[in-house]
C-alpha cells in the first residue's frame, strides 16, 4: 500500500519515487494544477497533480476531502517562497504520477479544522473527530502515559493481573451498575467501582506487588472530571508502609512528567493534613498554584452585634472566614465584587461581605466597607492582624455553616487567583494526609467512609473506633495536582477483628458484613500480610497533561453528561425475549416512557 508514511517524506528523498496512502485532507484547485494535502497517521504531505499526468489528474478533479487515496509520486523541492519550515515535510512536495481512489467519502458533517463544532456533533461522529490532529496528539500522549506506568512498575517487580468485571458490589461511595444474571434468576452482578477487594485478595495470594490499568464503573453525577466508566492505574503492595508507598508513587509521577513532557516537578511533594487543607483552603484538594489562603475569624465575631457574622460564630457547625486579596482594593471594581458575590451564591453563600483596606494607620476610618460599622474595634483589629492585611488589600468574608463557607471561599480563591493572574507555578503537586476515617451522612446521620471501608485507622486509635469513630484518622493519602485529586490510596485493614470494628462503626452488622464481604473476612483470616496501595485516575492525569478541560476529551468514546453514548445510542431498549430470559419486566412507568419515545 505504501513505501513511505506521509510525514517521513523529506529532502533526503528528493528525486526518488514514493508510494503514499492516506486521506485527502484538503484539495486546492489552482486552475490547471491541483494540490492535495495527503494525511496519514504520521502527518501531512503536499501532493501536486498537473494535467500532464492525465489519468491521475482526471481522478484528482473528483477527489473530495477525506477520500482515501494511494498516490505514487516523485519527491521534489518546493519552489522558492512556498516552503513551510514549520512542517516536517514542508521543504518538499511530491509530483503525482499515479493515483488510486481506495475509497470515497460522503461530504463530512464538519471540517476537521473547524474550531466551533458542538460537542454533540463531535461525539456523534467521534471517529471523524478523532481524525483531528489535536485528538490524535492526545491519544498518542495517553498511550505513552500508560506505557510509562507499565515500564516503571514492571521494573519495580509489579505483576499485571486482571480482575473480574462481572462481580459483586465493591463500595467506593457511588451507585453500582448492575448486570442481570440469566442463569441465576433474580440475581445481579455489579460492575466494579474499583478492583479494591480483588487487589487485596491478590496480596493475601502472595503477589506482593500488583498493578492493573483497570476500567472502573460508577453510576454517579457526572462532571467534567467524572465519567461513568473511567480508567485507574490500580496498585497494591505488601509489607510497605505509607511513607514508602508515597515516596515510590511520587517518584513515578515525577518520572512520568519528566519522560513524557520534559517537565520537572517538585523534588519533594508537600504534604498537608486534611484538617489544615480545609482550614486554609476550604477543600481537601487545594490548588497550590494560587497563593491565597483562608483565615478563620470565627472567634473574633462571637460577640459581634452583626447578626450575619455572630450567628454562625455562635453555632457549632458555623464558620466565619476571611480571604485577603493583596492589592484587591485597587484591582477589583465594585462591579467585579458584585460579580463574585453572585459567584459564591452558586455554592450556597447568602452574601459576600468585604472590607477595602485603605489606610491601616487610621483604624476604622481607613477601612471602607458596608459592614465596618457593624464590627467592634477589637474585631476589626483582629481581622487586620490575622489576615496580615496591608494598605490597598481587600478582604472577603464568608459566614455560614462551615461547609458552605468552605465550598464558597475555596472556589472564590481559585477564581480570583486566576482572574488576577496570581497563578505562581504551572504544576503544584501535593499530598493530603491524615483524613478522618468517617464523615457523617447529612441525611441519614450515619457514619460513612471518607475513602472506603477497608482503609486502616491510625495504629494508636484502634480503641476509638468503638468509642468515638468521628475522631479517628485514617492511614489514607490523596495525591492532588493543581486542585484535582489525581490519585487516592491507603494502608488497608489486614486483620479480621479490626475490619469488623470498622464495619460496626459504619452500622454494618455481622450478618450484613458476612453476606457482602464474607469472602474478604475469610481471606483476612488466612495469613493476610500488611498491605496498602493507591489508584490514579489515568483520564484525569492525561487531561491535565493535555491541557483540556474535560476528561471526555481524553476518552476515545466517552459518555455525555447524561451518561449516554451519542455514537452508538447506548443505553437502548432490548427485545422482550431478552428481558424474559433475564427474568426482568419493565415497570408500567418505564413502559409508558418507551412507548411515548417510540411515538406510539
Ligand atoms: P478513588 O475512588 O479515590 O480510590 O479513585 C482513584 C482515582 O480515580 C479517579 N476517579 C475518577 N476518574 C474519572 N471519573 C470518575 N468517576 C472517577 N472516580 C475516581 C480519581 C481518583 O483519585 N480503590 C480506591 C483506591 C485505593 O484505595 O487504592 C479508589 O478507587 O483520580
Ligand atoms: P446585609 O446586612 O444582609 O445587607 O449584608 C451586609 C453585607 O454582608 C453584604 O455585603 C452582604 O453581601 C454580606 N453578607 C450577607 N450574608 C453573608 C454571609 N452569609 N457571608 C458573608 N457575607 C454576607
Amino acid at each position: 500500500m505504501r513505501s513511505h508514511n506521509c510525514g517521513q517524506v523529506n529532502e533526503s528523498l528528493i528525486d526518488q519515487t514514493v508510494t503514499v496512502s492516506g486521506w485527502a485532507h484538503r484539495r486546492r484547485d489552482h486552475g490547471g494544477v491541483i494540490f492535495i494535502d495527503l494525511r496519514d497517521a504520521s502527518g501531512l504531505l503536499q501532493v501536486v497533480v498537473d494535467p500532464d499526468a492525465v489519468e491521475a489528474f482526471k481522478l484528482a478533479e473528483t477527489v473530495r476531502n477525506e477520500h482515501v487515496l494511494q498516490i505514487t509520486a516523485r519527491v521534489r523541492p518546493r519552489p522558492e517562497g512556498t516552503t513551510n519550515p514549520d512542517m516536517p515535510t514542508g521543504m518538499v512536495e511530491v509530483y503525482a504520477t499515479e493515483m488510486v481512489v481506495l475509497n470515497r467519502a460522503d461530504p463530512i458533517p464538519f471540517q476537521l479544522d473547524e474550531d466551533d463544532v458542538s460537542e454533540a456533533v463531535r461525539l456523534r461522529y467521534r471517529y471523524l473527530d478523532l481524525r483531528r490532529e489535536p485528538m490524535q496528539r492526545i491519544f498518542r500522549l495517553r498511550s505513552s502515559v500508560t506505557k510509562y506506568f507499565r515500564d516503571f512498575l514492571e521494573a519495580e517487580s509489579f505483576v499485571d493481573i486482571e480482575t473480574p468485571i462481572l462481580t459483586k458490589s465493591t463500595p467506593e461511595g457511588a451507585r453500582d451498575y448492575l448486570v442481570p444474571s440469566r442463569v441465576h434468576q433474580g440475581d445481579f452482578f455489579a460492575l466494579p467501582q474499583s478492583p479494591q477487594l480483588f487487589k487485596q485478595l491478590l496480596m493475601v495470594a502472595g503477589f506482593e506487588r500488583y498493578y492493573q490499568i483497570a476500567r472502573c464503573f460508577r453510576d454517579e453525577d457526572l462532571r467534567a472530571d467524572r465519567q461513568p466508566e473511567f480508567t485507574q492505574l490500580d496498585i497494591e503492595t505488601s509489607f510497605m508502609n505509607e511513607d514508602q508507598i508515597m515516596a515510590m508513587m511520587e517518584g513515578m509521577i515525577r518520572g512520568l512528567f519528566k519522560s513524557t513532557m520534559g517537565i520537572e516537578l517538585d523534588a519533594e511533594f508537600p504534604q498537608m493534613t486534611y484538617a489544615d487543607a480545609v482550614e486554609q483552603y476550604g477543600i481537601d484538594r487545594p490548588d497550590l498554584r494560587i497563593p491565597l489562603k483562608l483565615v478563620s475569624v470565627t472567634d473574633l465575631m462571637v460577640d459581634s452585634g452583626f447578626k450575619v457574622f455572630a450567628a454562625p460564630a455562635n453555632s457549632e457547625d458555623g464558620r466565619v472566614a476571611a480571604l485577603r486579596i493583596p492589592g484587591g482594593s485597587q484591582k477589583l471594581s465594585r462591579k467585579e465584587i458584585d460579580g463574585y458575590a453572585d459567584f459564591v451564591g452558586n455554592y450556597g453563600a447568602r452574601g459576600l461581605a468585604y472590607i477595602k483596606v485603605n489606610d491601616i494607620s487610621t483604624g476604622r476610618e481607613g477601612l471602607q466597607s458596608p459592614i465596618v460599622k457593624n464590627l467592634s474595634d477589637d474585631a476589626l483589629a483582629g481581622v487586620i492582624e490575622r489576615t496580615g492585611a496591608e494598605n490597598g488589600d481587600l478582604i472577603f468574608f464568608g459566614a455560614d455553616k462551615a461547609k458552605i463557607v468552605n465550598d464558597a471561599l475555596a472556589a472564590l480563591r481559585v477564581k480570583v487567583g486566576h482572574d488576577l493572574d496570581m497563578v505562581q507555578t504551572e504544576w503544584a503537586p501535593m499530598w493530603v494526609v491524615d483524613f478522618p476515617m468517617f464523615e457523617r451522612d447529612e441525611d441519614s446521620g450515619r457514619w460513612t467512609s471518607l475513602h472506603h471501608p477497608f482503609t486502616a485507622p491510625k495504629v494508636d486509635q484502634m480503641d476509638e473506633l468503638k468509642t468515638d469513630p468521628g475522631k479517628v484518622l485514617s492511614r489514607a493519602y490523596d495525591m492532588v495536582l493543581n486542585g484535582t485529586e489525581i490519585g487516592g490510596g491507603s494502608i488497608r485493614i489486614h486483620q479480621t477483628d479490626v475490619q469488623k470494628l470498622a464495619f460496626e462503626a459504619l452500622g454494618i452488622g455481622d450478618d450484613e458484613a458476612e453476606e457482602k464481604f464474607g469472602f474478604l473476612l475469610d481471606a483476612l483470616r488466612f495469613g493476610a500480610p500488611p498491605h496498602g496501595g493507591i489508584a490514579f485516575g489515568v483520564d484525569r492525569i492525561t487531561a491535565m497533561m493535555s491541557k483540556v478541560d474535560s476528561i471526555r476529551d481524553v476518552i476515545a468514546f466517552p459518555k455525555t453528561q447524561k451518561a449516554s453514548c451519542l455514537l452508538t445510542d447506548a443505553p437502548s431498549g432490548v427485545d422482550k425475549t431478552q428481558l424474559r430470559d433475564l427474568h426482568i419486566r419493565l415497570s408500567p412507568a418505564a413502559q409508558a416512557l418507551k412507548a411515548e419515545a417510540a411515538g406510539e
